[in-house]
C-alpha cells in the first residue's frame, strides 16, 4: 500500500534552488534534494552516482550554476530538473529521480 506522504512546502525551497528532507522508511530511512524550478519540483537521492558521496557542501547547502547541480566532492555537474550527468567525474550516469507532485503548495511523495 502507498501513502501519500508530505515532504516539505514548496516555498521552503528557494527558487532556483534546492534543499534536502529526510524520508523515514523502515530500514532507517534516506535523504531526497529536491531542486524548484518556479512551481515544478523534482526529486533525487542525495548519493552522487561517482563515488557515493552526498552533493551538498554543507547539510542542505549547495552549488547551483547556470541550472547544473555540482557535487561538493569532486565536481561532477548534474541538470537540476532530470538529474542528468552533465559532465565531470558522473560519466554519463545521472542522479537517481524520485517522483514528486506539487499539491496546494506542498511537495510531496504520490
Ligand atoms: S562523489 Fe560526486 S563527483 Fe565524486
Amino acid at each position: 500500500m502507498s501513502v501519500s506522504k508530505t515532504l516539505c512546502q514548496l516555498t521552503t525551497i528557494p527558487d532556483g534552488g534546492a534543499a534536502t528532507v529526510h524520508v523515514e522508511s523502515s530500514t532507517g530511512g534516506f535523504e531526497l534534494i529536491l531542486t524548484r524550478q518556479g512551481g515544478h519540483v523534482a526529486a533525487f537521492h542525495n548519493e552522487c552516482p561517482h563515488a557515493g558521496r552526498r552533493l551538498d557542501w554543507a547539510p542542505g547547502q549547495f552549488l547551483i550554476e547556470n541550472g547544473l547541480l555540482v557535487c561538493a566532492a569532486h565536481g561532477a555537474t548534474f541538470r537540476v530538473e532530470s538529474g542528468q550527468c552533465a559532465g565531470g567525474p558522473c560519466r554519463g550516469v545521472g542522479l537517481r529521480a524520485v517522483p514528486v507532485e506539487v499539491i496546494d503548495g506542498e511537495v510531496r511523495l504520490p
